[in-house]
């Protein structure tokens, strides 16, 4: 979602006649996108804003700004850990961006722009030009779940879906630019038109008979021109409904993954989580999922050392892991994050004990994802080309629709930006490769 928002950032400057520099050297304008999920991802932003500021020295007159979770949450008190900041810019304020950097040209320093929690928001499109095949798409911003853990709530606000209208609009942009796989961005992403109307009744009924708003959405995203495969992320597995799962299965164009955060595997730590499922329900989707799409691929996110997480509370996750077949994990160290529910909370669990339980679940993620990986050997999977592979440019790459890299050997007539069939041959655990076949 930041990747999606600095964007649209650029997009605006862009269009206020500023132009991209070559690399942050060069550039009198850096803005830093921040995120608060975890205590270190804002450590992080606050060193880089201190070396930005102290930059000046070998760049007078150098522009820095922040935008993002950070700011918003921080407000004011921004400018006394980093003084010498000229403004900052909250998550649903990015359209103020080319005004305050206007302003900070005029002589002013230190502004300040943050939201209410349930303002609509400012969605300035992402660039059009230059996107290479794949974009990331906002449809809905905000969250309003309050997991016990979790600021996003308080600092991307109250849940609102923009217009399908609007969407379409900006997908049949990108995919006119040459864009050909679009990732729906949202908290929840499935929640999609819940709270607000997105549909109006001068709208096209939906072919397929669709009537929740998000599986008509996709229905919608995958009727327009050039757009070749649709993502989404992040689910939830109360949005895995009948409906859903039709449209995933029925819809050539939406890729068989997705990212379902899980979280915890034991029943007591997910209803302290306020996760609203518990690991039988979690179970349930994913086996609606994959009765539906037997090559259907999953992903997700952990937390390891919640408050009161004993070894039985982990075990449980290890089995739930094994069961739910990830194809891959994020896995995260609790952070107590300042005003959640679970800051109220000791944070118990050690954060040497929090390490080892996080090493744990890695090894045994590299494990199932090697033999997931090895398990596609012999199939064919399709793949999204994107040209010269990273690590060996005599060789191409892509990915498949579980989202894998795929890397094979070139053929004639081969373009990048098209679907390929690529018989797999051989499996690493973070590659696949094999040979295209017509
Ligand atoms: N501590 C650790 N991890 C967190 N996440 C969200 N909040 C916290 C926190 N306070 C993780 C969740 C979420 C991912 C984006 O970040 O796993 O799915
Ligand atoms: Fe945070 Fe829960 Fe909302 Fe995800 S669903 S953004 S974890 S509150």
């Amino acid at each position: 979602m930041n990747v999606r928002d600095s964007e649209a950032a650029a997009a605006l400057l862009s269009a206020a006649g500023y132009e991209q520099a070559a690399s942050e050297a060069d550039a009198d304008l850096v803005i830093v996108n921040s995120c608060s999920v975890r205590a270190k991802a804002e450590e992080k932003a606050l060193g880089k804003l201190g070396l930005l500021c102290a930059s000046r020295r070998d760049h007078p007159g150098r522009l820095v700004g922040l935008m993002g979770c950070m700011a918003q949450r921080l407000g004011e008190a921004i400018f006394k850990k980093i003084p010498g900041l000229d403004f900052s810019v909250g998550t649903r304020r990015a359209g103020a961006i080319p005004r305050l950097v206007a302003r900070v040209l005029a002589g002013e320093r230190g502004l300040l722009e943050t939201s209410s929690q349930d303002e609509i928001p400012d969605v300035p499109d992402a660039h059009v030009e230059d996107m290479g095949f794949s974009a990331f798409v906002t449809i809905l911003l905000g969250c309003n779940r309050r997991c016990a853990y979790c600021i996003v709530p308080d600092v991307r606000g109250r849940e609102y879906s923009r217009p399908a209208r609007e969407i379409l609009a900006e997908i049949a942009a990108l995919a006119r630019h040459g864009v050909r796989e679009v990732t729906l961005l949202g908290q929840s992403v499935m929640n999609y038109g819940r709270m607000n109307p997105v549909w109006d009744e001068t709208d096209p009924p939906s072919p397929g008979g669709y009537r929740e708003p998000f599986p008509r959405l996709l229905e919608a995203v995958a009727a327009i021109p050039g757009v070749l495969r649709i993502r989404f992320t992040s689910g939830h597995p109360s949005g895995c409904t009948d409906e859903l799962v039709r449209a995933m299965a029925s819809l050539p164009q939406v890729c068989h993954h997705l990212h379902l955060p899980v979280q915890s595997g034991s029943d007591p730590i997910l209803k302290a989580m306020r996760r609203g499922y518990t690991r039988e329900r979690y179970l349930e989707a994913v086996g609606k999922l994959r009765a539906a799409m037997p090559d259907f691929a999953l992903t997700t996110d952990v937390i390891v050392g919640f408050p009161g997480e004993t070894e039985a509370d982990f075990e449980a996750t290890r089995t739930l892991m094994d069961e739910a077949g990830f194809d891959n994990a994020f896995i995260f160290k609790y952070s107590p994050r300042p005003g959640t529910p679970a800051a109220q909370m000791p944070d118990d669990v050690s954060d040497e004990e929090k390490m080892r339980r996080n090493q744990v679940l890695l090894a045994d993620q590299d494990r199932r994802g090697s033999a997931l990986n090895e398990a596609l050997v012999g199939t064919v999977q399709e793949v999204l080309v994107e040209g010269r592979s990273l690590r060996n440019a005599e060789r191409w790459a892509g990915r498949s629709p579980g989202n894998k890299i795929v890397v094979f050997d070139p053929v004639e007539g081969l373009e990048p930006g098209t679907l390929a069939k690529v018989a797999i041959t051989r499996a690493a655990p973070q590659t696949l490769y094999g040979e295209v076949v017509r």
